[in-house]
C-alpha cells in the first residue's frame, strides 16, 4: 500500500497514520515528526525550529529531501504532512506513485479544539487529547510512562496561523488531487476508531 493522508492541522492524520502503519505493516512517513526530531539542524535556510514555531512551512528543499530518503526504499508507506504545497506535490509525483489519496474532513472550530487540547509523550511520541483521548493518569503516557507535554505550535495563536497556512498553501494540493479524480474524502468527525474504519473501507475497496 502507498497511501497519502491529507487534512488540515488537527484533522487526525498522525492518529490515523499510526493505525494504518500498524494494520498494514507499512512505513509511517511524517514530515512533521521528522522535522521535530531535527529541529535544530542547520540548513542554508536556518533551522526547522524557526519556521515551525511560527507555524510556517519549512522550505521545500529541506522537506523534499526528508521525504525522498524516507520513501525511497520503503515497500509501502502511509505519508502524512506532505505535500503541503503544489511544488511539493509535483516533486512527490516524480519520486513515487500512490494507491490511495484520502482527505480527512474536519470543521475549523473542531480543529482548533483538537490542537490546543493535544498532548504528546515526550519519550515515545504517543498522542493524547485532554478531553477526547485522555490518558489513564493525567500527564502520564499510557504506553511508556513518559511525560505528556504540549507541542510548542499548539497554542491557539500558532494553531490559527497553521490553519491559515493550510488554507492558503495546501487546499490547492487537495483541489489538484480532486481534479485528477483520485481524491476520496472521509468525514473525520467521529471517534478515532470510527474514522479508522472509514479509512480502511477506502483502502480495501
Ligand atoms: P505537522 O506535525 O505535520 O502538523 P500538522 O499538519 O499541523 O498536523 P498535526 O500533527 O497538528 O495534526 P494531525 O492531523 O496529525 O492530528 P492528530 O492526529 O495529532 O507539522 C508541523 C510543522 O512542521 C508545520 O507547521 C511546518 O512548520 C512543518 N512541516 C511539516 N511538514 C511540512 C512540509 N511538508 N512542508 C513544510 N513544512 C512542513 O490529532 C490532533 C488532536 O486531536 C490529538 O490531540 C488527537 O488526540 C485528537 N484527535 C485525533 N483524532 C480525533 C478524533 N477522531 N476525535 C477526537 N479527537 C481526535
Ligand atoms: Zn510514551
Amino acid at each position: 500500500h502507498r497511501i497519502l493522508l491529507l487534512g488540515a492541522p488537527g484533522a487526525g492524520k498522525g492518529t490515523q497514520s499510526a493505525k494504518l502503519a500498524d494494520a498494514y505493516g507499512v512505513e509511517h512517513v511524517t514530515t512533521g515528526d521528522a522535522l521535530r526530531a531535527n529541529k535544530d539542524m542547520e540548513t542554508e535556510y536556518g533551522t526547522p525550529r524557526s519556521f515551525m514555531e511560527a507555524g510556517e512551512l519549512v522550505p521545500d528543499p529541506v522537506v523534499n529531501e526528508i521525504v525522498e530518503a524516507a520513501i525511497g526504499d520503503a515497500d509501502g508507506f502511509v505519508l502524512d504532512g506532505y505535500p503541503r504545497n503544489l511544488d511539493q506535490a509535483e516533486y512527490l509525483s516524480e519520486i513515487t506513485d500512490l494507491d490511495a489519496v484520502i482527505l480527512l474532513d474536519v470543521d475549523e472550530e473542531v480543529l482548533v479544539d483538537r490542537l490546543t487540547g493535544r498532548r504528546v509523550c515526550d519519550d515515545c511520541g504517543a498522542n493524547y487529547h485532554v478531553d477526547f483521548q485522555p490518558p489513564e493518569e493525567p500527564g502520564v503516557c499510557d504506553e511508556c510512562g513518559g511525560e505528556l507535554i504540549q507541542r510548542e505550535d499548539d497554542t491557539e495563536e500558532t494553531a490559527r496561523e497553521r490553519l491559515d497556512v493550510f488554507y492558503d498553501n495546501t487546499e490547492p494540493v487537495i483541489d489538484h488531487f480532486r481534479d485528477e479524480g483520485v481524491l476520496v474524502e472521509v468525514d473525520g468527525e467521529a471517534t478515532p476508531d470510527e474514522v479508522f474504519a472509514r479509512i480502511r473501507d477506502v483502502v480495501e475497496s
